[in-house]
């Protein structure tokens, strides 16, 4: 009896063993499953090698830090890059895999990844920056505290559900409440497809649910449509936060200050910080005036002046001159660092949003990853891309990773804005530690779908002499450099390529018709106010 006995535990530890083994399988192999789907590492770190090889071969010259950010990725058809290179076939984006062209590894060889910016200039700075016992303090010195955002984002309906103000419908909340209550942002753009959510039954009960306006899904209408149709792996499992979020974003300003007003003005109720970085060194290594303080201290950005936290980089990096890219980076890189070492009060489950000045991404995406949890990271944003106005669209999405939590910014990224936007975070060190501690698998997605824009980027978007102020300050990095000729930094010659979308190279460009009433057509700040900002919304050559 004791003998069966035996042999009946043996056997049941047997098969407990058999089955937890299977488990693991299942569990490994969905995670190689899973990485295939959405990074494809190993897959793309072949690709991005050869690809790297094969722009070795086509450039001339192995510069290794070439097409390390995003931006600088080509566009796909015949369209110039944003740094003025037409790139091989093999560099052209591909939708399905973003990670294509993408370096490996740079991080160790980044010699500025672990240099901390000289600050001992402080004597100086005074003659540009405001009087220290002024009013402004030591602006570049200040640090900002973050609040809880107090804004009532949800509201309690009186049958007991729980909904987003702006994605409800007006009526069935005058219903529930007996009052109006306001959706802010209403007819302001048609967010892409219509959707509607009816409040489904069960057992014949009427479940207590709230009724979504178009483009506003979930049972609470707070997840927007470029939410619904991304590629959030989690989507079943989104809960709605007691207390929103704080959102930091980064960016890095030189004269683009009208996208910068469509960006305060898209993402004021979304962002809680913007972190404004300003050198007084253009990219190339030259002198340049500190434009954006200017405006910042006459009062231009009142508006939003108590959410902006201003960064002074006041220094070129070593090297920047020979290797454009190193100054390029470096810019992130001093932005993320001094910029988040005067933040006081930041949780690690806060939002960290890093952006260059010409893209910006659309409130409703920013919003969800503040008021919900649940989603993976990191995140990145699928943009509608255009050149030197919203008019000339490209086609395809550009798709950035360009957000973390702050507690993913600092243990995997040591807290270097650059890192997060190079696709190479499951190499990063500390990744395979974080992802244990968080106790969810990492996965990155993209708010958006190459055909749902959750954002914009618009390149060279300025009047003419603001493009050739932009040729001029281009860093020493992509070949050939246009701000080196005369002629191309002409204004005439400069109105022709914004009228026929050509490029510095004498190509012309093939775009698709646009119509500003399309959805998404550009940021609605500046479709509000048509007649001041024409000059990006609608071709003035043509
Ligand atoms: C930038 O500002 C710093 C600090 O004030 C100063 O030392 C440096 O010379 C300035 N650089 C230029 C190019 O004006
Ligand atoms: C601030 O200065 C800019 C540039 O000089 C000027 O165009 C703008 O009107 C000024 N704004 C205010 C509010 O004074």
């Amino acid at each position: 009896m004791a003998r069966l006995y035996q042999q009946g535990r043996m056997k049941m530890r047997r098969h407990t063993l058999f089955f937890f083994c299977a488990l693991a399988l299942c569990v490994f192999s969905q995670l190689h499953y899973y990485k295939a789907l959405h990074h494809m590492p190993i897959l793309s770190e072949l690709y991005a090698s050869s690809v790297n090889a094969l722009s070795f071969l086509w450039r001339g010259k192995g510069n290794p830090s070439y097409n390390a950010n995003p931006e600088r990725r080509p566009l796909p058809g015949p369209v110039p890059s944003d740094t003025g290179l037409w790139e091989p076939e093999e560099y052209r984006e591909d939708q399905g895999n973003a990670e294509v062209g993408r370096k490996i590894g740079r991080g160790s060889e980044d010699p500025w990844g672990k240099e901390q910016p000289d600050s001992g200039n402080v004597n100086r700075m005074t003659f540009t920056l405001p009087d220290p016992k002024g009013p402004w303090g030591e602006l570049h010195k200040r640090s900002f505290h973050l609040r809880d955002d107090p804004t009532p984002f949800f509201v309690r309906t009186m049958s007991g559900a729980y909904c987003f103000r702006e994605g409800t419908e007006i009526t069935s909340l005058k219903d529930h409440l007996g009052q109006k209550v306001q959706a802010p942002g209403e007819g302001q753009r048609k967010i892409l497809h219509a959707h509607r959510e009816e409040p489904k039954s069960a057992w014949g009960k009427k479940l207590v649910k709230c009724t979504c306006r178009p483009g506003w899904h979930g049972p609470h209408c707070g997840i927007p449509t470029m939410v619904q149709h991304s590629n959030l792996p989690t989507k079943g499992s989104l809960t709605l936060r007691k207390v929103p979020r704080r959102v930091i974003n980064a960016i890095n300003i030189n004269h683009e200050f009208d996208l910068l007003h469509a960006r305060f003005h898209e993402l004021a109720d979304a962002v809680d910080l913007f972190l404004v970085c300003e050198s007084n060194f253009t990219a190339y290594g030259n002198a340049k005036p500190l434009h954006f303080l200017r405006l910042l201290l006459n009062g231009t950005y009142n508006y939003v002046q108590h959410k902006i936290l201003y960064v002074f980089l006041d220094h070129f990096p070593k090297g920047g001159q020979q290797n454009g890219w190193i100054a390029d980076d470096y810019l992130r890189t001093f932005l993320s660092r001094d910029g988040m070492s005067r933040v006081q009060g930041a949780r690690p489950d806060d939002v960290f949003l890093i952006n260059d000045a010409d893209e910006i991404p659309a409130r409703e995406g920013i919003l969800f990853l503040k008021l919900y949890n649940g989603w993976t990271e990191p995140v990145s944003i699928h943009m509608r891309k255009s050149l030197y106005g919203f008019f000339w669209r490209q086609p395809g999405t550009l798709d950035v990773l360009s957000v973390c939590t702050v507690a993913m910014l600092f243990t995997v990224y040591n807290g270097d804005g650059i890192l997060l936007r190079r696709r190479e975070y499951f190499s990063m060190p500390g990744f395979r530690n974080y992802q244990r501690k968080s106790g969810h698998i990492l996965v990155q997605w993209s708010i958006g779908s190459p055909v749902h824009y959750a954002g914009w980027h618009c390149s060279w978007c300025f009047r003419p002499e603001g493009i050739s102020q932009k040729l001029i300050s281009a860093q020493n990095g992509d070949f050939p450099r246009w701000g080196n000729y005369v002629e191309k930094r002409d204004l005439n010659y400069i109105k022709g390529l914004i009228q026929t979308g050509g490029w510095f190279d004498g190509s012309v460009g093939e775009y698709p018709p646009t119509d500003p009433k399309e959805p998404m057509y550009a940021p609605k700040y500046l479709l509000k106010n048509f007649q001041l900002y024409r000059y990006v919304l609608d071709n003035l050559y043509a």
